[in-house]
């Protein structure tokens, strides 16, 4: 990749293309990035490159002249790359351009300079403007570093390993999950536990998952233009739920921390393996489990019978709140979401499962009506 930059400022951008990878894939020769000083081709017998706008206003305009000799100078016929203005006027950069850009052999960036440049100059040698976001800076010096940044990095080998850039924020569709590194606890706070377990698929469900959420939660308007598989909507839908819920959590002041969905996913068969007698485990996780995936209702397990022994009513529900432990399992059949909360019932959700951390004693809640109002105290 040859990129060209047209500047009156060359000695702005040459320590960014002299360091760390950038630095590195000039070296290799990877890219090459040629600085020309607008100043080297101005007639002016002062050496001047801009003058004052007709019309009046403030502020300088970079002439015309200078820049298209410096591009006659520099471009040779038939140069078949991008010209591109540096210009909040133009189209924002983004993920999509930048991969477009990496495409071209060559790239010409004109940086500008005070007011802008001379529109003549633009509509005689420049095929696009691009902005780099929706603010104004004093120059387009740091504009073409960020595109020269953000092209190189897709340009093959100037990364370590060609994988890299795959699974980057925006690459994706979506923003990416968060990373750690050694050690793997700092400060008493510690990396999710998923990460050190070397469950590939694990892993990579997690990531998915953090990406969503993250998506969802700063920039959801990705999420129209992201490629999504039907797991992926099924998660949202479920993450959204979850905002509900907090909501609610959140108004009656109740501590919580929301679980990841794969172990929501899990938790319903666990729960069942620690309660359910092993003679009707079978039975009880075809009726009441189907794949990851709850079906309606764990309190079927009572109703159906595979659990013999609770205790019902509302003795039973004052009797955990009585002695509920401080941090609780609370799992929403519904919504297939499970949260670790301070104990306590928090919110009246309908149907819910509260446990100890341990799953040696759960609560269970059914809502629906004619069902039955609580079922409580189950013990291992
Ligand atoms: C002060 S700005 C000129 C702004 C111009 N008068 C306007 O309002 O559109 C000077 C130069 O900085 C560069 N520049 C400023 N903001 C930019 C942005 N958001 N993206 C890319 N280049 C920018 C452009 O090259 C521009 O010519």
């Amino acid at each position: 990749m040859k990129i060209k930059v047209f500047t009156l400022f060359p000695e702005m951008l040459r320590p960014m293309l002299s360091e760390s990878i950038l630095g590195r894939a000039v070296s290799a020769g990877l890219i090459s990035v040629d600085l020309i000083d607008i100043r080297d081709y101005t007639l002016d017998r002062h050496r001047r490159t801009d003058d004052y706008p007709f019309g009046g206003g403030a502020g300088m305009v970079m002439s015309a002249q200078p820049i298209l000799d410096a591009f006659a100078a520099n471009l040779p016929e038939g140069f078949r790359g991008r010209r591109v203005y540096l210009s909040p006027r133009g189209r924002r950069l983004d993920q999509r351009i930048v991969e477009e850009l990496a495409k071209e052999d060559e790239l010409a960036l004109l940086c500008g300079h005070y007011e802008g440049v001379d529109q003549r100059a633009l509509d005689a040698v420049i095929d696009e403007e691009l902005s780099i976001g929706d603010y104004v800076l004093t120059g387009g010096e740091l504009g073409a570093l960020v595109v020269i940044d953000a092209v190189a990095r897709l340009v093959p080998g100037v990364l370590g390993s060609e994988e890299s850039p795959e699974d980057e924020s925006f690459t994706t569709g979506l923003l990416e999950y968060p990373q750690y590194t050694r050690p793997a606890e700092f400060r008493g706070a510690k990396v999710p536990d998923v990460l050190l377990g070397g469950s590939h698929a694990d892993i990579a469900a997690w990531r998915r998952e953090q990406s969503l959420a993250l998506t969802l939660e700063r920039r959801p308007e990705l999420l129209e233009t992201a490629p999504l598989t039907d797991a992926d909507r099924a998660l949202l839908a479920r993450l959204k739920r979850a905002r509900e819920v907090e909501a609610r959590l959140d108004a009656a002041g109740a501590g919580y921390e929301r679980l990841e969905m794969r172990l929501a996913d899990r938790w319903p068969k666990e729960w069942l393996n620690a309660f359910v007698p092993e003679e009707n485990r079978k039975a009880a996780r075809k009726q009441c489990v189907s794949g990851r995936r709850h079906v309606g209702f764990l309190w079927q397990a009572f109703t159906m019978g595979f659990i013999p022994q609770y205790e019902q009513g509302d003795a039973a529900r004052n009797a955990w709140r009585e002695s509920a432990p401080e941090k609780a399992l609370l799992y929403l059949p519904e919504d297939g979401l499970l949260y670790r909360i301070a104990g306590g019932t928090g919110p009246d959700f309908g149907a819910f499962i509260l446990a100890d951390e341990g799953l040696t004693r759960t609560f269970v809640r059914a809502s629906r009506p004619g069902e039955g109002p609580w079922f409580a105290k189950i013990s291992k």
